[in-house]
């Protein structure tokens, strides 16, 4: 069948790392039924005969005018379709978007007319932040990772950086690979402007936010980078949570143990 990823190998290589998350997601049963999304900006890979690709959907309306991607390229999830789906056929399970010039709407393009994720205003406010910052982030990834959406039941975590520092204090390996930290966004609406609004004000210090009671919202360079972000997090409350089944709190490193690390390996703050 024909694919807008044939003959465009790097173009492949990228839809298959996600794939290949989509599929991890899953295993680590964080990907319920249609639960979580991912996005990629695709632009670089755009050559003239995508370009002249016409559309196969109607416009669309985005929910946000975002002038940062005028023409740019999105591999979306579709909704409601399901994570272990797409580790299979990404292209029947997501779709290939054209942001129009009035960069308000957009138009699929490829492969087939698959809708994509409700959450689209979030991953493309976003990716509209992330140009507008000139950073080098390509992709965007929401999931529900069960130890970190348990952390947020409890509004003693919800407080600025408590789940950071608690986090990072439980191995050296998070601040190291996560070392911007979590942030957190109350409970707001899924799907909602509101929401993606909330979640790029946290994107300023962080690179990886919470939403309160429903999941993460990590960006990175890659899929692969965003989705080790929210791994090594995850990993961190699981050990919390296995000290507190072995009937103890977890002392975690201490705050001049981390000080001494982040000052051997170069991090932020
Ligand atoms: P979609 O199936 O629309 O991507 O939604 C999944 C989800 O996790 C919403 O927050
Ligand atoms: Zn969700």
């Amino acid at each position: 069948m024909s694919s807008i990823l044939n003959n465009r190998p790097a173009l492949a290589a990228e839809i298959g790392k996600v794939a290949e998350v989509a599929g991890y997601l899953w295993q680590k049963g964080w990907a319920e039924r249609n639960g979580g999304n991912i996005t990629i900006n695709i632009t670089e890979y755009v050559d003239d005969a995508i370009k002249a690709m016409p559309a196969i959907s109607e416009a669309k309306r985005i929910g946000a005018t975002l002038p940062y991607l005028k023409g740019c390229y999105f591999y979306c999830k579709g909704t409601q379709k399901r994570m272990r789906d797409l580790a299979r056929d990404p292209m029947a399970n997501g779709s290939v978007i054209r942001v129009l010039d009035d960069c308000a709407s957009y138009v699929i393009i490829a492969d087939q007319p698959v809708k994509p994720t409700s959450e689209l205003p979030s991953h493309l406010s976003v990716h509209n932040y992330l140009l507008s910052k000139g950073m080098n982030y390509k992709a965007s990834l929401h999931t529900h990772p069960i130890e970190l959406v348990a952390l947020t039941h409890n509004q003693k975590f919800m407080a600025k950086d408590v789940a950071s520092n608690l986090l990072w204090s439980m191995i050296p390996e998070t601040k190291a690979f996560c070392p911007r930290g979590l942030g957190m966004v109350p409970y707001t609406l899924p799907s909602s402007v509101e929401l993606a609004e909330a979640t790029i004000k946290e994107l300023e210090d962080y690179d990886v936010v919470m939403w309160e009671k429903h999941g993460v919202f990590a960006v990175d360079t890659d899929i692969m980078a965003a989705f080790d972000q929210v791994d090594v997090l995850n990993k961190s409350a699981l050990i919390y949570i296995a000290a507190k089944n072995m009937g103890f709190e977890p002392e975690g490193m201490s705050q001049e143990q981390m000080r001494e690390m982040s000052e051997a390996f170069h991090l932020p703050k």
